[in-house]
C-alpha cells in the first residue's frame, strides 16, 4: 500500500531521517516506534508531503508521490492527525468537520459515532476534553476520502477508556478495509493491536517484524534501554 525507499532529510546537521525503507501492506495496523527523536514524526511528514525528503522515494499504492504538494497527496488518499491536537478550538464540531468534507449532520454524526463521540455538533471543541478532542480530530481524518491513515501518537495524554476505545476503533477501521500507520509510545497497545511493527532509531530502521519478534529484540531493547 505504501512503501518507503532508502528516504532521507536531514535539518542543517541532523540527519532526522537515513536512507529509511519499509512497507505497509493493505488493511493492516503497523506501527511506527522509537525513541524520542528517532524521525518518526519526520517520516509521517514526509509521507504527507509537508516536509520534501532529501532523497529517496515514496509510493502509495505504486504511484510515485515524491515531493508531491500536500493537497495532491491528501487527494491521492493519505489522511492523518498530528502528535499535537490540530482541532479548531472556537468552532464547533460541526465546523471542524465541515473543513474535512462537505457533508451534511446525519453523515457527521455517523463519522462521531464510530469514534465514541457522542456529543452534539453544536459543542464548541474547546469545551471537549482533550482525548474528546484528539477524538474530534480523528474524526476529521476520517471525513476525508482516504485508504491509508496516519496517525502520529493518538493515545498521548487520553485517559484510559478513550484510549481502549481507540482500540476498537482502529480495529473496526481495519475490518473496513482500512490501513493505518501509526506512531505510538504506549508500548501494550503497540503489541496489542498491530499486524507489524516498525522500530525506528537515530532514523534509521533498526528492525521490523511482528509484535512478538519485536518485544524480544536485543537491538530494540537496547535502543530504548540503552540511553
Ligand atoms: N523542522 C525541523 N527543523 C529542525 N530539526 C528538526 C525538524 N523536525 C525534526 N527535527 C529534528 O529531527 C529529529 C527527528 O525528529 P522527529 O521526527 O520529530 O522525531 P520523533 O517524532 O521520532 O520524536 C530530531 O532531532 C528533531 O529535533
Ligand atoms: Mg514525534
Amino acid at each position: 500500500m505504501l512503501s518507503l525507499k532508502n528516504v532521507s532529510k536531514s535539518f542543517g546537521g541532523v540527519k532526522a531521517v537515513e536512507r529509511c525503507s519499509f512497507e505497509v501492506e493493505e488493511c493492516t495496523i503497523t506501527s511506527l516506534i522509537g525513541p524520542n527523536g528517532a524521525g518518526k514524526t519526520t517520516v509521517f511528514n514526509i509521507t504527507s508531503g509537508l516536509t520534501k525528503p532529501d532523497s529517496g522515494t515514496i509510493k502509495l499504492l505504486g504511484k510515485n508521490i515524491t515531493g508531491m504538494p500536500a493537497y495532491k497527496i491528501a487527494q491521492s488518499g493519505i489522511s492523518r492527525t498530528f502528535q499535537i491536537t490540530k482541532v479548531f478550538k472556537n468552532l464547533t464540531i460541526r465546523d471542524n468537520l465541515l473543513i474535512a468534507k462537505r457533508t451534511n449532520d446525519t453523515e457527521m454524526n455517523r463519522v462521531l459515532e464510530s469514534v465514541y463521540l457522542n456529543k452534539p455538533l453544536d459543542t464548541i471543541a474547546s469545551e471537549l476534553s482533550y482525548g474528546q478532542q484528539r477524538l474530534l480530530e480523528l474524526a476529521r481524518a476520517l471525513s476525508m476520502p482516504h485508504n491509508l491513515l496516519l496517525l502520529d501518537e493518538p493515545t498521548a495524554g487520553v485517559n484510559p477508556q478513550i484510549r481502549q476505545e481507540l482500540k476498537s476503533i482502529l480495529r473496526n477501521l481495519r475490518k473496513e478495509g482500512k490501513t493505518i500507520l501509526l506512531i505510538e509510545h504506549d508500548m501494550d497497545f503497540v503489541m496489542d493491536i498491530s499486524n507489524t511493527v516498525i522500530v525506528l532509531n537515530e532514523g534509521r530502521v533498526l528492525k521490523t517484524g511482528k509484535p512478538k519478534e519485536i518485544v524480544k529484540d536485543k537491538k530494540v531493547l537496547e535502543a530504548y534501554l540503552g540511553k
